[in-house]
């Protein structure tokens, strides 16, 4: 079974296995009660998971003799938010919960975002496995230790580092996946190949026509190179202060266009078009060769994810969430640009009017005056 190890502090060892194998969901409830005995599980998940696989998994957590309690919260990115927050640590300390009491994550990167924030600050810290059911949360968000919420001001603007004690992953789980939402995973796989393995990227373009949900074998080996990839990052710098910028390829834009429209764009679209941008501009600054962004857009294309900026985007949310970014300093935003598939320049400022006019600004700020 293929297993990755992501290696993080000689001396507190806070390492991690992540493991994935087809079927593994029906097994994790065992696994797990065996790897952290018999302790108090708080199982998060959302209203779509619970049913497909939140009830069955808890039953088997309480079968393999763990006291469980299972606490759903709505589907979708909404549920990031401070008011569910509260709700959880409410439930929380309703059920008990100790220092020793273990945190699963069973779902998207909502569920896992939320779930770990949860799990990083009730009683400064429980323990936190992460089982992910999206692609976009197989290949990214379950590995790496960012957890947070959302807040009105912006995207992802409350959180914290908080590494899972282990990460089950299931590409089985994918098959329940509306399309639209395995497409987004898809977005997360482009990043990280565009940013760091060129021949990564060049096999998602050879096998573009047979990536489906359906093709567990295929996704597996997906899910597998973009988890090594990204361990191999956060292993080199856990907290950001430099390589990890990378992962942000796309975000810049993307968040901005999340926040701005209210969360109406999915995170996978909204990277999908922050990535085509962000390629226009780096081949604007003489960074990219117009053919490695050619290529970029072109395989997004090819995964059916959108790589046009929405018609309507209100320039003024979407320029201060600009500024808001968390990559922001006194200098100015800064972004993580594309300089050849495979490579990234991280920390490029980029003047406000390109950024505009990339995003079809320019005409609508003038009528303005
Ligand atoms: N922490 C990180 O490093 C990191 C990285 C990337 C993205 N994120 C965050 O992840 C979030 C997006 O995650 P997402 O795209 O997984 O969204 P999501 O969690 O909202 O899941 C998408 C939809 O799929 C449903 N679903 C989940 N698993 C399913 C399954 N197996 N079958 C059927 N339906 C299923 C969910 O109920 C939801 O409706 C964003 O908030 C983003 O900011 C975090
Ligand atoms: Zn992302």
């Amino acid at each position: 079974m293929p297993r990755i190890r992501v290696r993080l502090d000689a001396l507190r060892d806070r390492s991690y296995t992540v493991e994935i194998r087809p079927g593994i969901l029906a097994e994790v409830p065992l696994l797990l009660s065996r790897a952290e005995g018999k302790r108090r599980v708080f199982v998060i998940t959302d209203s779509n998971v619970t049913r497909l696989y939140g009830s069955e998994f808890a039953s088997r957590l309480a079968a393999a003799g763990c006291e469980v309690a299972l606490l759903e919260v709505p589907a979708g990115e909404r549920s990031k938010s401070s008011p569910t927050l509260n709700g959880l640590y409410t439930r929380l300390f309703r059920g008990g919960v100790r220092r020793d009491s273990l945190v699963i994550a069973l779902g998207g990167g909502v569920i896992g975002d939320l779930a770990g924030y949860l799990a990083a600050t009730v009683l400064r810290g429980v323990r936190l496995v992460q089982v992910p059911t999206t692609l976009l949360a197989q290949v990214d968000s379950s590995v790496g230790g960012k957890v947070g919420i959302d807040h009105p001001a912006g995207k992802n603007l409350i959180g914290a580092f908080h590494q899972p004690s282990a990460v089950y992953i299931d590409p089985e789980a994918l098959l329940t996946l509306p399309e639209d939402e395995f497409r987004n995973g898809l977005a997360e796989v482009v990043k990280i190949a565009a940013a760091r393995d060129a021949p990564f990227f060049a096999n998602i373009e050879r096998n573009a026509p047979r990536i489906r949900r359906e093709n567990t074998a295929l996704n597996a080996k997906i899910v597998e190179t973009a988890v090594a990839l990204k361990a191999s990052v956060v292993e080199k710098d856990e907290r950001e202060t430099g390589l990890r910028r990378v992962l942000n390829l796309g975000h810049t834009i993307g968040h901005a266009l999340e926040s701005s429209g209210g969360f109406a764009l999915k995170h996978g679209q909204a990277i999908a078009i922050g990535m085509a941008a962000e390629a226009r501009i780096a081949r604007e600054l003489g960074l990219l060769p117009p053919p490695a962004c050619l290529r970029l857009t072109g395989l997004l294309e090819a995964l059916r994810l959108p790589v046009d900026p929405p018609g309507t985007i209100n320039e003024r949310a979407f320029m201060s969430a600009i500024a808001l970014d968390k990559k922001s300093d006194v200098t100015g935003t800064r972004f993580v640009l594309l300089r050849r598939i495979g490579e990234c320049a991280p920390g490029v400022p980029v003047p406000a009017d390109l950024i505009r006019k990339t995003m079809g600004l320019v005409s609508r700020k003038s009528k303005h005056g």
